[in-house]
């Protein structure tokens, strides 16, 4: 007979000693162990079989936690030293005059201050965030289908809640904090007035017109009285002030499950003028973005009465906006750190 306990000891020692601890996973033990059960007597064999399964289960999670500590270890060690004084002045190892802003930081100041002047207010998104100001506070309930549109990266560790944190896959993971930051003000008089320009994340297939990084700029407004009008007028300022030309705009229904009603917003293609380009596939139409009223449960989580405010949120590609403005082919471009690329800007 295999004393279970001893044999948990010992594995789990194993575990912890092995460069290879997935090899334990496969020690004879196991098979013996299972070879043991048809020699039990029947009335013993469910209970023994449960046992073998914690000691498994115990022995999967020990090799699971030992991987992460050797993935980690392989980690270079940090012990260069730096050419410079690193407690005291900026170090000073180039002129500056060698460096330029990335043209998307520039893009994102200059679409920053396009809504600065129209009255909203600048907040940044994290780069890691939980599930529920990425879902549940947009709407978006656990097992909710449209959680599928949204695939993107997240860690091995888990929260409180036993959910992994996720890279955003979009800017609404601010719409609940933005409110929730502003709502005395709102109390006060004051509309919300957000927009956040920053980094999302998608576990995409990359071509020219997908990248796993790009950004977006989301825009949040509430205050009693609100309507769809407001909404697309504010658009078409921003976008035509962006492109410094007059433009056309169109709106389709579309759904998101924190906006009712939700549109898909187009715009006549910058680039040939709604003629119809390459930019533009020939469509002379260009889908920019997705917007609509906010709904009322997004208020409703941030604390905020449905009845007596309204709002609309957008939230729009700053990649593509770019590459309109500019005329570049492929998305791929922004994260390559080409330099031929870059100092064309
Ligand atoms: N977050 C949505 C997306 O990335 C866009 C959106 C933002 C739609 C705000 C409506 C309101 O697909």
């Amino acid at each position: 007979m295999i004393d279970i306990n001893t044999l948990q000891r010992d594995l789990l020692a194993r575990v912890n000693e092995s460069e290879t601890p997935e090899q334990v996973l496969k020690a004879p033990e196991f098979r013996d162990l299972y070879a043991q059960i048809p020699t039990l007597d029947p009335s013993e064999r469910g209970a023994f079989g449960q046992r073998v399964n914690v000691l498994k289960k115990a022995i999967e999670e020990a090799v699971a936690e030992r991987r992460l500590v050797l993935d980690r270890e392989e980690l270079a060690p940090i012990d260069v030293t730096a050419p410079f004084d690193i407690n005291s002045a900026l170090p000073n190892l180039l002129p500056s005059e060698n460096g330029t802003i990335h043209p998307l930081t520039r893009e994102i100041d200059r679409i920053a201050d396009i809504f600065n002047r129209m009255g909203f207010v600048r907040e940044n998104s994290r780069e890691i965030d939980d599930q529920y100001h990425m879902f549940e506070s947009l709407n978006f309930p656990k097992g909710h289908p449209a959680r599928d549109d949204y695939d993107t990266f997240m860690t091995v560790e888990r929260d409180q809640e036993g959910d992994p944190l996720i890279a955003p896959a979009h800017t609404s993971t601010m719409q609940n904090r933005s409110m929730v930051k502003y709502r005395e003000a709102l109390e006060q008089g004051d509309p919300i007035a957000v927009v956040v320009p920053d980094r999302v994340f998608r576990n995409e297939d990359l071509d020219a017109r997908h990248e796993h990084t790009f950004y977006q700029v989301e825009g949040i407004y509430v205050a009693k009285g609100v309507h769809v009008g407001m909404l697309i007028a504010t658009l078409q300022k921003f976008l035509e002030e962006y492109y410094g030309k007059k433009l056309e705009v169109r709106v389709n229904p579309f759904y998101f499950p924190f906006t009712e009603p939700s549109f898909e917003f187009a715009l006549s293609c910058p680039f040939c003028d709604g003629k119809g380009c390459s930019v533009c596939s020939q469509e002379g139409w260009i889908e920019l973005l997705g917007c609509g009223m906010i709904h009322r449960n997004v208020l409703k989580a941030a604390g905020i009465d449905p009845d007596e405010y309204t709002g609309f949120a957008f939230g729009c590609g700053i990649d593509r906006l770019v590459m309109m403005k500019y005329g570049i082919e492929d998305v791929r471009h922004f994260e390559s750190a080409k330099l031929d690329f870059l100092r064309q800007f």
